[in-house]
């Protein structure tokens, strides 16, 4: 049996408070952290990096920090993500000349490794890395910036990507990312997912009504 994990992306946190906003959602039962780095190269937008991952961990953050790279290239960031206290790292399979290769570098730090797929990005990626992977990430809308709308099309992809996990053997997560709310969740779940990313749904939930509703809206996921 595999058991459901909330990840709020930190991407719609306050950065200004990000260790309380951390602490906050992490004791509202939330499961992991979420945390998108993009570099302005591979996604037209620019956010934190592992000095930030570092900064979580010297504050006291103890719960795994799933690491969602939108970087080009991956290696560099992979091993400074590796010392900063990752405990999960995924890529986008376009964004390395390497991907075996890349993969490994990730559980030879001691991490769990993961690809990440666009919305169009077809599932053989997967398939000659099977072994050596620990997550596989759908992305549920393009990536780059938070607050967009769950692309429906994800739904088959799920089943689709579900279907091949189970055939593997492997004991692989798959977690979803993208426009998840708590109105699609269900659905999202009946398709495959056991990992769900959401950030607008949880963070600004919080900051446009009462101080803890995320509270409720975790509570309800
Ligand atoms: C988008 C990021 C997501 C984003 C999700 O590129 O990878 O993690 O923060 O945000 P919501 O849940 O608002 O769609
Ligand atoms: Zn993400």
């Amino acid at each position: 049996a595999r058991f459901f994990r909330i990840a709020p992306s930190i991407l719609s946190a306050d950065f200004a408070r990000l260790g309380e906003e951390v602490d906050n959602v992490l004791a509202s039962g939330a499961d992991i952290v979420h945390f998108d780095v993009m570099d302005n190269h591979y996604v037209p937008n620019l956010t934190i990096g592992p000095m930030v991952c570092k900064a979580l961990r010297d504050h006291g953050v103890t719960a795994p920090i799933d690491v969602h790279l939108m970087v080009k290239p991956v290696d560099q960031l992979i091993s400074d993500f590796i010392d900063a206290g990752a405990s999960i790292i995924t890529f986008h399979p376009e964004a390395s000349d390497h991907i075996d290769r890349s993969l490994q570098l990730i559980r030879d730090g001691g991490c769990q490794a993961g690809l990440v797929l666009n919305p169009a990005t077809p599932l053989g990626y997967l398939d000659y890395v099977m072994d050596k992977l620990d997550m596989v990430l759908l992305m549920s809308v393009n990536p780059g910036f938070g607050g967009q709308a769950f692309i429906p099309q994800t739904l088959a992809k799920l089943r689709d990507t579900r279907a091949k996990l189970d055939a593997s053997g492997y004991d692989i997560r798959l977690e979803v990312d993208g426009g998840i709310k708590i109105d699609n969740i269900a659905e999202v779940a009946a398709a495959g997912a056991d990992t769900f990313v959401a950030g607008s749904a949880i963070f600004k939930a919080r900051r446009s009504e009462d101080p803890h509703d995320y509270d409720s809206v975790i509570a309800r996921m």
